[in-house]
């Protein structure tokens, strides 16, 4: 696979909680010809563990990409028992965003034997080339390959989170989902020192809304992704017009795509560098991403953090990918 100017693909491993969005950024990142991903990894998220797996499993299937191996990844958050809890989600009602099995065939392929993280852990101590890490979900599993060897980190040219908010949550007014769902995680990877991390949060996100009106662009392109896009994306907007909370009629935004098309196409967020901290303790404000964005902030930024986001670039990367692999 060579696609850009310097005849070189970037290799990126996805680590997910598939989910509606999840769906949207695998089927970016294993069909765009910029992008080899090697794997994807599943995490306790949006549904428990099986689910994101068999969900992601599903993905694959549906867009002739079987052949990505997927890992099952940690279970639960990983300092804590019970929590999140699956109480905040309306499951089966009309603001169910996500269901707990997509609406796309079984699985024909299995999920492989070797865990996400023993593969994780293989993977960056060998590999001789950069690899791109992109967590869409609670930070778990990458904590988790973090306490077992903190030196991981230098295989890893960027990693890309979709998580946090600076203005406002979703689940809290503090915080967002994939931060909320595993806060001690969250602080290890953001203190964990890589290379370069870059964070998409709810602030950029929320900007760049998908349209029912692009929903059906990408029904028409006729192809497999481009179906299943369509039709994820309109249960999105589903939920959202029934109450989730958003800023334009009949549009949503699909966070985790968000993090894919930047790989490929940068400018589709804005960035600055901050320092992140992730609080733990506070009880009304626990999971909430603490953006140092004074004038006269104190302490080294760790983070390129995204506070724009452009819709035409990822709704045209949508379907220029989409419709492209057709053939598939
Ligand atoms: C994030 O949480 C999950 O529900 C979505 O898949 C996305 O990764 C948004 O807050
Ligand atoms: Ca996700």
């Amino acid at each position: 696979m060579v696609w850009d100017a310097a005849g070189v693909t970037r290799k990126v491993i996805l680590d997910v909680d598939t989910g509606t969005d999840d769906a949207v950024a695998i089927m970016l990142a294993a069909l765009h010809p910029g992008l080899d991903l090697a794997a994807v990894t599943t995490v306790n998220g949006n549904v428990p563990l099986p689910a994101t797996t068999d969900n992601t499993l599903r993905v694959l299937d549906a867009i002739g990409r079987p052949d990505v191996p997927v890992h099952p990844g940690v279970a639960h958050p990983i300092a804590r028992r019970g929590f999140p809890g699956q109480t905040h989600f309306k499951r089966d009602s009309d603001r169910d965003m996500h269901g707990t099995s997509l609406p796309l065939p079984a699985p024909v392929t299995a999920a492989r034997d070797t865990s996400a993280v023993e593969f994780l852990l293989h993977t960056l101590r060998d590999t001789t080339e950069p690899v791109t890490l992109v967590p869409v979900g609670p930070l778990s599993t990458i904590a988790t390959v973090l306490a077992a060897d903190p030196s991981v980190r230098d295989a890893v040219d960027e990693i890309v989170i979709m998580g946090g908010a600076h203005a406002y949550g979703n689940v809290t007014p503090s915080a967002e989902f994939n931060i909320w769902a595993d806060p001690e995680a969250a602080a290890m990877v953001f203190s964990a020192g890589f290379p370069r991390l870059t964070l998409v949060p709810l602030d950029a996100t929320h900007q760049a809304l998908v349209t029912r009106a692009d929903c059906a662009k990408l029904a028409e392109l006729g192809t497999a992704a481009g179906r299943a896009a369509a039709d994820l994306i309109t249960r999105r907007i589903d939920a959202y017009s029934a109450g989730h909370g958003v800023h334009a009629a009949d549009s949503a935004p699909v966070h985790d795509a968000v993090c894919v098309a930047y790989l490929v196409r940068p400018e589709v967020i804005t960035t600055r560098p901050v320092r992140v901290e992730v609080e733990t303790a506070g009880a009304l404000t626990v999971g909430r991403t603490v953006m140092d964005v004074r004038p006269n902030a104190t302490g080294e930024p760790n983070a390129q953090v995204a506070f724009q986001a452009r819709a035409e670039v990822l709704v045209d990367l949508l379907l220029t990918t989409f419709g492209e692999a057709g053939q598939r």
